[in-house]
């Protein structure tokens, strides 16, 4: 097989709204696709970020009283963890607001300037004279043209569902300070795309799918509108070169933002972006929703075509997230975020559930809360769960924990399901999620029908070597499931892994059967849902909108404004983890690696281990460390870890601590202490 090389994005989230479960319907199936890719062998790589410009961040941060970097910044670090909660594998996770994003958008639209494709148009707006800024339709409220309906927004009705133009709202006011705007003529650049209206019409077909062709060849029947993709000031983005006080509008870098992720990811790797995305053999593709296919089957590969960038193999364009059956619901607490579906549910029990519902089509996708709890507990749980638990159980409590050879029927049957992974795999790579579930489903009740006719539970009274025999199958079953599931579960195929003592699966590995040798423990790996956190997520859901109504004060404004005055926007890459501290303070932390000579837990408490550490001086020291959760003692003697050994003693309950190791925390808050990767001699410093 060709080992192919696959670039995928998913479409990068504002950095001003909170993940919510109709985001993760794109990054899920993305993250889907991508772990497939790579379990195939092929060389794939995930990038993403932040979509950090534009009017919103800008107005946000103002409200708030804050820079719109602080507000970037710290919507990155939340994000970064939810999509880690989530099990996403990004290769990379960045943002709009770097200094590739910035000189890949300039170099683009320089690029195309040259080549006479900018034109400049004086266009009227509304304009606020309080807030000093140009009003984007979100951003005006007024008495609907059609309807009369009060405190609609500019772009659009809520109640009679029409569209029109902010300037055509009837006593349109100002959303942010409810004053009057008035009309006021700018200059702005545009893009003009009409005569790339040939290459336009071919390229969109031939790059998505039919559904999503045909509605954006509904435009053809007109002359193609320029693009505006010029902003004024205020506004937080990047600084248009050439032009004064001109910025470019968030939908130009937002997309080249892939690039640009791509582009850090590559040279953190010593590469090049240019040696993945204009690869000839290098395949591209982007995952949206439906709601932004103008932007990028028709701006994207217009800008790309015309500044000398390979256009993308293929956007996959997926529907909405509805919750049972209506659109996501803030009263209804059916506008659930990422971050309160956590707070009562199992991440890995949304990735089951929408891949048991995404069939790789434009359709809207329905999350049915009582379907999802019957999804997984009778189907995860249920039927593929319980063969594990089950198998691994019995085989540890009655066969001494070691398998034999399969029994017959078994092997059929394992032969008979090894078969189908083809088609399993077919499906995959159609992003038919549906149907790779439908038949690992069916294996599973296959499976569990031969393990009630041949009641392992009552043969183990009398036949200890054929009840190992049906268990051997049953685990060898369950383990070709496991190995279907992992780009959907990789945290619980992980655990399987785990279990019979294998390396990491490719698919390949179902090839194989497991017969003889010991298994490991069996580790919990999937539990069924209590309906009453489902409801209590809902209820919580209803909560949050209470917090988040809070509407905005005129200090608030005064005080925000007066922060943009003092503190211009800058490109900043956002600080991942932390607020930045000098390299000065950095040099202060002493890191040395030292050798545990003792190791014990300490009596009368859950938490903390008793370390004596060799740090290469005359005495050991003591240390404290919080992480007994995670470490059996005997298992850190002799180790070699990494100390502060410059933090002020600190006495504690038990004794005194002498200093502190570093250890990382897992999603799941277990730890991992940081080791030397080879035996160092104890007090070498780290730098
Ligand atoms: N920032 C832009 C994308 C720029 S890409 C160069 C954006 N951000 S978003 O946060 O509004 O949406 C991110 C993705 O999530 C989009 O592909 C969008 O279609 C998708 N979804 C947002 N809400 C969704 C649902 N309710 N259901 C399914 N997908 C949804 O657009
Ligand atoms: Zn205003």
């Amino acid at each position: 097989m060709e080992k192919r090389k696959i670039v995928v994005t998913s479409a990068l989230p504002y950095a001003n709204g909170a993940l919510h479960l109709g985001h993760l319907v794109e990054y899920l199936q993305t993250d889907f696709w991508v772990r497939y890719q790579k379990m195939m062998g092929h060389d794939c790589v995930y990038v993403c970020a932040d979509d950090t410009h534009g009017t919103p961040i800008m107005i946000r941060a103002r409200k708030e009283g804050i820079t719109p970097e602080a507000l970037i910044n710290r919507s990155y670090r939340a994000r970064v963890k939810e999509f880690g909660a989530f099990e996403m594998g990004f290769d990379l996770y960045g943002s709009t607001n770097c200094d590739e994003n910035r000189a890949l958008s300039e170099s683009i639209y320089l690029r195309l300037k040259e080549r006479g494709l900018i034109s400049r148009r004086s266009v009227e707006q509304l304009y606020c004279e309080h807030c000093g800024m140009f009003l984007p339709g979100r951003f005006v409220k007024g008495t609907c043209p059609k309807c009369g309906a009060k405190d609609q927004y500019g772009d659009g009705c809520e109640v009679c569902n029409a569209t029109y133009n902010a300037n055509e709202l009837v006593e349109p006011y100002c959303a942010v300070c409810g004053g009057k705007p008035v009309m006021r003529a700018s200059e702005q650049l545009f893009f003009e795309l009409e005569p790339f209206r040939d290459f336009l019409k071919a390229w969109i077909p031939a790059h998505t799918d039919a559904a999503t062709a045909g509605k954006l060849l509904e435009w053809f029947n007109e002359p193609l509108r320029g693009w505006n993709i010029s902003r004024d000031k205020p506004y937080f983005g990047f600084a248009i070169p050439g032009e004064q006080d001109k910025f470019f509008y968030v939908w130009l870098d937002a997309p080249v933002g892939y690039m640009a992720t791509l582009e850090r990811w590559a040279k953190a790797r010593g590469e090049t972006l240019e040696a993945w995305w204009q690869d000839p053999k290098a395949e591209v593709y982007h995952f949206i929703g439906k709601d932004i296919i103008r932007f990028h089957c028709l701006f994207w590969p217009a800008l790309l075509e015309n500044a000398g960038w390979r256009t993308p193999t293929q956007v996959f364009v997926h529907g909405f997230l509805q919750v049972n059956g209506e659109k996501m619901s803030k009263s209804k607490g059916t506008f659930v975020s990422a971050a309160t579906y956590l707070k009562h549910l199992p991440a890995q029990a949304l990735r089951f559930y929408y891949a048991c519902k995404l069939n790789g089509t434009v359709d809207d996708m329905d999350l049915n809360l009582q379907d999802f709890v019957g999804r997984v507990n009778s189907d995860l749980v249920g039927k593929i769960t319980n063969l594990a638990s089950r198998g691994a159980q019995m085989i540890n409590k009655s066969c001494g924990g070691t398998l034999g050879a399969m029994d017959l029927e078994s092997r059929a049957l394992l032969a008979e399901c090894r078969a189908q992974l083809p088609e399993v795999l077919a499906a995959y790579e159609k992003r038919d999620f549906c149907r790779a579930m439908v038949l690992v489903r069916e294996w599973a009740d296959k499976a569990n029908q031969l393990f009630d006719a041949k009641m392992p539970w009552k043969l183990v009274k009398e036949d200890v070597e054929a009840t190992r025999a049906v268990l051997t199958g049953t685990l060898n079953l369950f383990r070709l499931m496991a190995i279907a599931l992992k780009p959907i579960l990789p945290s619980y195929t992980e655990k399987v892994e785990k279990l019979f003592g294998e390396a990491p699966y490719t698919f390949a590995d179902a090839e194989k059967r497991l017969e003889g040798g010991a298994i490991g423990a069996y580790e919990h790996l999937a539990a069924r849902i209590d309906p009453k956190a489902v409801e209590a997520m809902v209820e919580a859901s209803k909560e949050t909108l209470k917090e988040t109504a809070k509407t905005l004060t005129e200090k608030d404004a005064k005080k925000g404004a007066r922060q943009l005055a003092t503190k211009p926007a800058e490109t900043v890459f956002p600080e991942p983890l932390a607020e930045t501290i000098s390299i000065e303070d950095f040099a202060k932390v002493d890191l040395r690696v030292a050798t545990v000579l003792t190791a014990e837990a300490v009596e009368g408490s859950d938490k903390l281990l008793h370390l004596t550490l060799d740090v290469g001086e005359a005495k050991p020291r003591n240390v404290f460390a919080g992480i007994r959760k995670s470490y059996a003692p005997e298992a850190l003697i002799g180790q070699q870890v990494v100390m502060v050994a410059n933090l002020a003693p600190r006495k504690m309950r038990f004794g005194v601590s002498e200093g502190m190791i570093v250890a990382s925390t897992d999603p799941d808050g277990s730890f991992r202490v940081m080791q030397p990767v080879t035996p160092t001699a104890p007090g070498a410093r780290l730098h």
